[in-house]
Formats: structure tokens, C-alpha cells, sequence
């Protein structure tokens, strides 16, 4: 059974998620509305990602026989001054998670619960990745930021065929 300090936590997780869901959705559409179509795509991508996110605590949960309440979200922020905002907002949500992955591995372990312990694990690897990820994209922005058709071309070079499927990443609640 999961232990009842981190149940509470990973419903608040599955909230972070969520809101991280609607940010990237936010920031996918601020590009799409500046016509640069594949930091759109990337962004609406990362989106998806962190909806699967959440879908996968929401799983845990039901599987655990844990109660999931699906909560509600505060409003992403829908305005950024330049192309670099978005991805500089981006790192710092990723950073965030990071430490929030970080504790709910932390609340598991100190309650005993190894199992839920390991479900973190994926996640855990998960956020070294998309910080990696961001960070590098942040520097791509930073050093293009007055020739947007460089950036878009990167974006189309590095990103452009997608993700392959993890397979080791956990089920989410609903996927086929
Ligand atoms: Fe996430
Ligand atoms: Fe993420």
C-alpha cells in the first residue's frame, strides 16, 4: 500500500503536472501566433508529455487503490516579451518539478513506502532530460534571438522527427 504522506503529495504532483501541461500550451500557441512553427510544435509536444506525466501518477494511484482527485489549475502566463521568455519560463518550471520529483522520492523513502520510491525513479531521469533539454534550447534562443528563421531551423535539425517511445516509462491512465 502506498503510504498515505505520498498519496497526498502525488495528487499535488499530478496538479504541477497538469498546470505544466497548460503552460507549454500557452507558450506552443504564443509561437504559433508569432508564425514560428516548430517551437510551436516542440512546445505543443511538451505539452502532451506533461499531461502523460500526470495521466502516469493517476494510474500509480488507481492501481495502488490510492484516491486521485483531479484538480484544478491556476492560469499559465499567456504573454512573453520576446522569443527568449517562453524557454527561460520553461527551464525554471522544469527546475521546479525537478525539486518537487525530488521530494516525493524523499516522502517515499522516509515513510517506508519502496515501492513508491521506485515509481519516482523514471521520473526522476525523466527531469534530467527535459532540463538538459531546456537548457539547451535556452542557450539556442538566447544566441539567435535576432534571427528567429536560425532558431526555427535548429528546432526543424534537432527536433523535428520527435521522440521514440520510452519503454520503460510507466502506463498512463486512458493510453492505448
Ligand atoms: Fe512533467
Ligand atoms: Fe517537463
Amino acid at each position: 500500500m502506498a503510504a498515505d504522506t505520498f498519496v497526498t503529495r502525488l495528487n499535488e504532483q499530478i496538479g504541477h503536472e497538469f498546470a505544466a501541461h497548460q503552460q507549454y500550451v500557452a507558450i506552443a500557441v504564443h509561437y504559433d501566433a508569432e508564425t514560428l512553427p516548430q517551437l510551436a510544435r516542440f512546445f505543443y509536444r511538451q505539452a502532451l508529455e506533461e499531461r502523460d506525466h500526470a495521466m502516469m501518477m493517476v494510474q500509480y494511484l488507481i492501481d495502488a487503490d490510492a484516491d486521485v482527485v483531479i484538480p484544478g489549475v491556476s492560469a499559465p502566463r499567456p504573454a512573453f516579451d520576446d522569443i527568449v521568455a517562453p524557454v527561460a519560463l520553461a527551464l525554471d518550471q522544469e527546475r521546479r518539478v525537478t525539486e518537487q520529483i525530488h521530494a516525493l522520492a524523499a516522502t517515499a523513502r522516509e515513510a517506508g513506502d519502496y515501492t513508491s520510491e521506485q515509481f519516482m525513479q523514471w521520473f526522476i531521469k525523466e527531469q534530467v532530460e527535459e532540463v538538459a533539454t531546456m537548457s539547451d534550447l535556452l542557450r539556442v534562443v538566447q544566441r539567435s534571438k535576432d534571427d528567429p528563421m536560425e532558431i526555427e531551423n535548429f528546432m526543424a535539425r534537432e527536433f523535428g522527427s520527435g521522440e521514440d517511445d520510452d519503454p520503460t516509462a510507466p502506463h498512463a491512465a486512458g493510453a492505448e
